[in-house]
Order: structure tokens, then sequence, then C-alpha cells
């Protein structure tokens, strides 16, 4: 459920805390544009591992690779998005903002499902043990009456996406009232289309110079690697190739922190198939991908697959893996049937031939291929506005305070252990850099001595590392140390020597990809 309350938070503790700087903010910042900081680097490092391993480390048919951000501009007239690459907007001439006309009428239409999920709450409360939900969805004249509002939006609304009818999806506007957020008002602009695509020059004299665009998704230069990997690789099909880097889109709307950047980084993998086995693999890369997500343990009912109502212009198939983000149920993954849609057409603008011998079948063709491609910006979105809580903690004086914490799994957390000297003289100091020298070929550790410990607990939790070391004077006399336990705030006294394995039970990757692997 959206919580905008929350989300404002989560975008303050973000920036209070290192993790995410609005970029150029001494200048006044740029829209839709973010820096990540100390912390927030090391989160997001940690999430493209966990990616990037459980490709190319778990399956021994998929590598890697880093193509460039500039390609030729062909390859964007051959992959459609010079033609296709396109959001509808429409402008308020009220606010004179500008909205994705497609986005209005979505929003409009989840307005509708939360005021069915809201009658089901009521009733949920009043009939307490005897409530039937099944039931209640199904007899309830109200909820009937919204469900067939929804369903008839629905097909509308798809009708005028797929048929490109930019009439009708202003008409769909006017006829469901839809009024801007921001004045009100239902003074709108015809739609029209917008390219996505940030264009700049190739060369140093700029008249002569050729236009060439920023590329607004990693996967095209996967598809134009396709037959250097294959070739030098020696890779049969069934095979995939992964890439993670920067791509970059002039989207209309911008307005929801790191959910829709300017300028953000994908992690994509494209499996090429044998043609007629898409089905198959489109399900295996859908089960694969929620696991991988369900491995991280967010918490019951935070996931959810959507299909898209309209196929992007490659897609014979789509489904998005929704999270629950503060915003709402959003799209943080895609996994697309691309059919040889890409290869095909690289094959007839470059003019060279893009296909696979198959030796079992001694036929050549051009392969067919899965995509799933998740953003990083947002998975690092999902993952912080989930681990943030507030809670009460009750003190020995009777007063209460509320602790601010982060509780990132271990494995993503930016920093894994806190090496903390209760004082900062009779040696502890010392005492606690050999620990931290101990630890930190293998972990991201963080020395502090300044302040309280309470205080240093505090800090720590609120950027989410599990663990809190703190050297006292009886560390000196038995080698033991307090480990504190970031999610239950639990001390234990336990002996320097054990500090690693505890640490390492904990933070290691392996469990995960051991979850994903027993899908
Ligand atoms: N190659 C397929 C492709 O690019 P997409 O659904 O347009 O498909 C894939 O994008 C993922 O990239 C999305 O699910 C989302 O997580 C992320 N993404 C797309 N646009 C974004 C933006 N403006 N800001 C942040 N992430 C974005």
């Amino acid at each position: 459920m959206a919580n905008p309350e929350i989300f404002k938070k989560v975008i303050a503790h973000a920036k209070e805390y290192g993790f995410i700087f609005q970029s150029s903010e001494i200048y006044d910042g740029l829209s839709a544009v973010y820096d990540y900081g100390q912390n927030g680097v090391e989160l997001k490092n940690n999430i493209k591992k966990y990616w990037w391993d459980s490709m190319v480390k778990l399956n021994e048919n998929i590598v890697g690779i880093d193509s460039a951000i500039f390609m030729h501009p062909e390859v964007w007239k051959a992959s459609g998005h010079v033609g296709a690459f396109n959001d509808p907007l429409i402008d308020n001439k009220d606010s004179k903002k500008r909205y994705r006309a497609d986005v209005l009428i979505e929003e409009h239409r989840e307005k509708i499902q939360e005021k069915i999920d809201k009658e089901v709450e009521k009733a949920q409360a009043k009939y307490a043990d005897k409530f039937d939900k099944d039931t209640f969805l199904a007899t309830n004249a109200r909820v009937l009456e919204r469900k067939q509002k929804i369903d008839s939006l629905t097909e509308r609304f798809q009708n005028a996406l797929n048929s490109n009818n930019l009439e009708e999806l202003k008409q769909i506007i006017v006829d469901e009232e839809i009024v801007c957020p921001i004045s009100g008002s239902k003074n709108w602009t015809d739609v029209r289309q917008f390219n996505l695509m940030f264009d700049t020059k190739l060369g140093s004299v700029s008249e002569e110079a050729d236009i060439i665009y920023l590329r607004p998704e990693t996967a095209q230069g996967i598809f134009v690697n396709y037959l250097n990997v294959q070739k030098t690789g020696r890779m049969k099909l069934p095979f995939g190739i992964a890439q993670i880097g920067k791509a970059f889109r002039n989207e209309i709307v911008a307005r929801q922190f790191i959910f829709r950047m300017r300028e953000f980084e994908q992690m994509e993998m494209q499996f090429f198939i044998r043609p007629g086995e898409q089905e198959s693999w489109f399900e295996h890369w859908k089960k694969v991908r929620m696991q991988w997500h369900l491995a991280l343990e967010p918490g019951n009912g935070k996931y959810r697959f959507h299909d898209h109502d309209k196929l992007a212009h490659y897609a014979t198939a789509a489904t998005d893996i929704e999270f629950d983000f503060p915003i709402g149920f959003k799209e943080l993954e895609g996994i697309h049937s691309r059919s040889d849609f890409d290869l095909s057409q690289h094959q007839k603008f470059s003019g060279k031939k893009i296909q696979y011998f198959d030796p079992e079948t001694n036929t050549s063709y051009v392969p067919f291929v899965i995509e799933t491609s998740i953003g990083l910006d947002r998975m690092f979105l999902s993952v912080l506005s989930n681990s943030f809580g507030e809670e009460k903690i009750d003190k020995e004086d009777g007063s209460s305070e509320i602790r601010t914490v982060l509780k990132i799994h271990p494995a993503l957390a930016p920093i894994k252990a806190a090496i903390l000297p209760l004082i900062k003289k009779d040696g502890l100091p010392e005492k606690a850099y050999q620990i931290l020298n101990l630890l930190k070929f293998d972990y991201n550790c963080q020395y502090e001595e300044k302040d309280s410990i309470g205080k240093r607990y505090r800090r720590h939790d609120a950027i989410g590392t599990p663990f809190c070391i703190t050297i006292d004077h009886q560390t000196l006399e038995d080698n033991s140390v307090t480990i504190r336990y970031r999610d239950t705030m639990l001390q234990e006294r336990i002996s320097v020597d054990n500090i690693k394995a505890i640490i390492e039970e904990k933070v290691n990757m392996r469990k995960l990809f051991e979850k994903i692997e027993n899908r």
C-alpha cells in the first residue's frame, strides 16, 4: 500500500546517512539525476554482486560483458528505438505540468482498486472471523460495480495503447474526469508522442558531427556482440549474456526520487534459445528471478507479477515483477520474450549474417531471446524502503525513544561490522585496530571512537550495520569482545577468535545462492 509519509522519511534518511544525494546539489540540483554517497555506493555494489554472481557464477552457460554506452547510430534505427521509443505526454494548461497520459490513466485505475481494498478492509473489521474474502469479492454490489469499471477501462486503455490511438487516450482522460494532481483542473492539451532518447554529437566540429544517442537500454550492446561472444566463447544454445551498465532516458515525469531517473543503471541478461522454446524459458526465468528476490526474505506479499497492458515494440510476451514500494506496487523488473526481433533487425541493418549453426539439427537460424531486465536503482530503492523501520524502545528510566534502523539483509549491508573501542584510551583503540586489521581483508568494516557507545550503536542501526563489536578493558585481559546484533539489539560476550565465523555465517552470499539453486 502506498505510504507517502514513509516515502518522505526514506528520502530524507537516504540523504542524512550518506546513501543518496541530489546531483549538483550546490547548484540547486538537476532534476531526476542522483549521486550515490559513501554508504549508497557500497549497498549498490553489493546488489550488483548479488545479481552478477547469480547470473554468471551460478550458470555455467551465462557470461558477462561490458559494452560501451555510445553505439553506432544505426543500432537505434535497427532496434526500433528511433521510431518507437516514445511515451504519450499530455500537459495541464493551468498548472503547466506535463504528465504521461498512460500513467495518469493507470493511477486512476489504481485508485478504483484501492477503493475495493478499503471495502474489503472495512468488511473484514466488521465480520472478523466470519469474514470470507472470496465470497465478499464475488457478491458485494459496490465491489462488483468497481471491478466492472476497472475491466472496461482496462480494455479501452489497452486498445488505445496498442493501436497508438492518442485521441482515444485523451478521450479516456476526459471521460474518466481525471484531474491534474497539482491544479485540480481538467484543462488538458492533446496527447503527443515524445521520444525518450538523449542525443549528442560525435566529432569535434559540430557541423560535421554525426548525431549519436546515449543508450536507453543496455540490451543492444549485448545483441550487437552476440556473434563475438558466441564465437570466441564457443557458446552453445541455450546460453546467456549478462551486463550491468548505465542507461539514459529523457523521462517526461520524473518526480519519484530514484524510482524514475534520467540516468540510471540496468542489470540485463539476454538468454539465447532455439525458436519454439520461448514459452518454457519465459516461465523458467520468471520463476528464477522471483526466487532471486524472495531469497532476500523481504516479508510476505511484497512482490507480484503484472502482465503488460501494452507490449514494447520488441516483445511478444512481457511480465513485470512489481514491488510494494512506499509509492504503491510498481515495476521493479521486466521479463520479456523478444523473439528473434533484435538479432534479425541487426542482421538486416548491418548486412552481416547473425545466425547460429545448430549441430543437433544441422540447421542455421536466428536465435530467439528471453530477457530479464532490472533497474539497479529501483532495486536499491526497494531494499532501502523495505528495510527502513522506526521502533519504540523502552528505556530503563521508564521513558522511551524511537530507534531508526535499516534491517538490510546482512549480505547487502554497506558496512558489515563496526569496530568500537569503549573509550579512546588505555590501549583500547590499539586493540580495536588489531581486530579491524583482522577483519578488513574480508569485510567492509568501520572504526569509530567518537561519541558514547549508545550513540554509535544508533548511527550504525541507521545505516544497517548488522554487527557492532565493542572493545573494553576486559578485551585486554581475556581477548573477548561484546558483539551487538542490529535486529534484536541483543549483546553477547564472545572470543575475538569467533568474530569472523559469526559475521561470515550471515554476510556470505552463498546462502542466498543456495536458495535460488534449490528452487
Ligand atoms: N531492455 C528492456 C528494458 O529496458 P524496460 O522495462 O524499459 O525494459 C527495464 O526497463 C527496467 O529498467 C525496469 O523494470 C526498471 O527497473 C528500470 N528502469 C526503466 N526506466 C527507468 C528509469 N527511468 N529510472 C530508473 N529505472 C528505470
